[in-house]
């Protein structure tokens, strides 16, 4: 089964349904339902979800990547750690896309993504199979050009560049570092997409930092979660989802 890439609807907003699993996990209880929430994007307007098994299971179980498999409609993002009980588990269900995350401090650069260059030879050999079994792979990575084309040189569909830096350091009210780092953030895409990766971006962004990121033209899909999740406390998610992808419409109709 091959999994063409879905049509790009100007830019893409991936769900991160993890933290409805958080919650549900912090009473041992059934509910909220990472399942249900997803179901509930998909009609608000997400053009994919994402969930990460993590080693600790600390929040998305395996079983609701067996729930999500069978009951979504859009596309699924699976994030894991290049382990070998991930790919197995990655190839039993075959996702849409695999994003390969760093979980240890010795796989990430100090930027924080996944370190592709250290690590080149053995994920070369990791994401043949998933590539072969019609996964897309992508790689979640700081804006490092090393990283970039290390990721296209091993054979990486996607990159998903890591936005978290740009979203502390705008949050902490550092606003020169923040464009800083925006425009090294630009600069990584531009470069991705020249080197043939088709761009993502995600990790922290909010209703406040999303519009700058958004504008970038070269990126196709956003993956957001954990601002989703807590804003849906207050106006419910399928609302808070609606925002979200109001605003990256917004900022993606002006860059234009
Ligand atoms: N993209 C990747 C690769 C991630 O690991 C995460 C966090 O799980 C996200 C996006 C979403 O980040 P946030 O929950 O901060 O929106």
């Amino acid at each position: 089964m091959t999994h063409p890439n879905p049509k790009p609807r100007g830019l893409r907003l991936g769900v991160n349904i993890d933290h409805v699993a958080t919650v549900r996990n912090a009473r041992g209880s059934a509910w909220p339902d990472p399942l249900r929430a997803a179901l509930l994007a998909e009609t608000a307007g997400a053009d994919g979800i994402t969930a990460h098994l993590r080693e600790d299971r600390r929040h998305i179980r395996d079983s609701d990547i067996e729930a999500l498999m069978a009951a979504i409609s859009i596309p699924l993002n699976f994030e894991c750690a290049a382990t070998d009980e991930m790919q197995a588990l990655a190839l039993k269900h075959r996702p849409h896309a695999v994003c390969l995350v760093p979980e240890k401090r010795e796989e990430r650069t100090t930027e924080g993504g996944l370190d592709v260059v250290g690590d080149a030879a053995r994920l070369t050999d990791f994401i043949a199979p998933l590539r072969e079994a019609g996964c897309r792979v992508s790689m979640f990575i700081s804006h490092d050009p090393r990283q970039i084309e290390a990721s296209a040189r091993i054979g990486a569909a996607v990159v998903e560049l890591h936005t978290g830096l740009y979203s502390d350091l705008l949050a902490e009210g550092h606003t020169e570092l923040a464009e800083r780092e925006l425009a090294a953030l630009r600069a990584g895409a531009d470069r991705a997409a020249a080197a043939g990766l088709e761009v993502h971006a995600g990790h922290g962004l909010t209703y406040d930092n999303v519009e700058p990121i958004a504008a970038i033209p070269v990126i196709a899909e956003l993956n957001i979660g954990h601002f989703l999740v807590g804003e849906a406390i207050f106006r419910g998610l399928g609302a808070a989802i609606e925002e979200m992808r109001r605003r990256m419409d917004i900022a993606r109709r002006a860059a234009k």
